[in-house]
């Protein structure tokens, strides 16, 4: 039985199935917050198993969704968790940007913003009561129509970053400018494409390294997901 959980909040995904691998390779098991049953087959194929991994139903892009998760973990019918990652996220490379239509923006609003926003108000407060040695990862971008929700998680991040330089919990963003797809995917991409496998390795790391807090890690090229690139996001 592993002796930490990472709750990962957009698991189904291709950052999601990283972040996941990732933890299981670090010995830890998975805490994984997925739309329905359809999703969690898709996140098992992905990762190739299902040992270590808890799946758990919530609609991420409601307010009560992970609150009601949390909510879950502290009546004991779920694993107590010690880290998060949170990767909610949609991809609209609708261009120009006037094309896009009021349902599209606030949708990715909704979704990218709003989706992490909601999974760390609901987590921040239970890690810090456990008071655990803990961490919080957001990732962050920039691309398409998705990037006018990124800017506002780059403004999270700084908060969130200053906020927990006093709590047990080591705040971090990861801001990734490669492209990842789960392994079926990426393998069609003839090696432009970073595969979520190869990519967990940098969640891996980060759980390692302790003195990696308050900081962005910027992932800019292949070899940054093994050697991770950070500084301070505040002074
Ligand atoms: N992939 C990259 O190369 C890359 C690069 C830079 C930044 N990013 C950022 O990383 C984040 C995740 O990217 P990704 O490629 O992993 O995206 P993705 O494959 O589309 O996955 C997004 C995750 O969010 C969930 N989600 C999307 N819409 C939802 C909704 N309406 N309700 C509930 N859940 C919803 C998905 O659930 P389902 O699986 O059930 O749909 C999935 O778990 C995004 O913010 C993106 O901008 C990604």
């Amino acid at each position: 039985m592993p002796s930490e959980t990472v709750l990962v909040v957009g698991a189904t995904g291709n950052v999601g199935v990283s972040a996941v691998i990732g933890s299981l390779r670090s010995g830890r098991g998975v805490l994984a917050v997925v739309r329905n049953q359809a999703s969690a087959d898709k996140l098992f194929k992905h990762v190739g198993s299902k040992e270590g991994i808890t799946t758990v139903e919530a609609d991420v892009a409601s307010e009560s969704g992970v609150q009601g998760v949390v909510d879950q973990v502290k009546a004991g019918k779920l694993p107590a968790f010690q880290h998060v990652y949170s990767t909610v996220g949609m991809m609209i490379m609708k261009s120009p940007l006037q094309d896009v239509s009021t349902a599209e923006l606030r949708k990715m609003m909704n979704v990218a913003v709003e989706g992490n926003f909601f999974a760390y108000r609901a987590t921040i407060p239970y890690l810090i009561e456990q008071g655990h040695k803990s961490s919080w990862t957001l990732m962050t971008g920039w691309a398409g129509v998705t990037a006018i929700g990124q800017g506002a998680l780059f403004s999270m991040a700084n908060v969130a970053c200053r906020e927990n330089t006093k709590t047990n919990v080591r705040f971090n963003e990861v801001y990734l400018n490669l492209r990842v797809e789960v392994d079926s995917d990426a393998e069609t991409k003839g090696g432009s494409v970073v595969p979520s496998s190869e990519f967990g390795r940098h969640y891996e790391e980060l759980l390692k390294r302790e003195d990696i807090e308050a900081c962005r890690i910027s992932i800019l090229e292949r070899a940054d997901v093994a050697d991770l690139k950070f500084r301070k996001k505040l002074g």
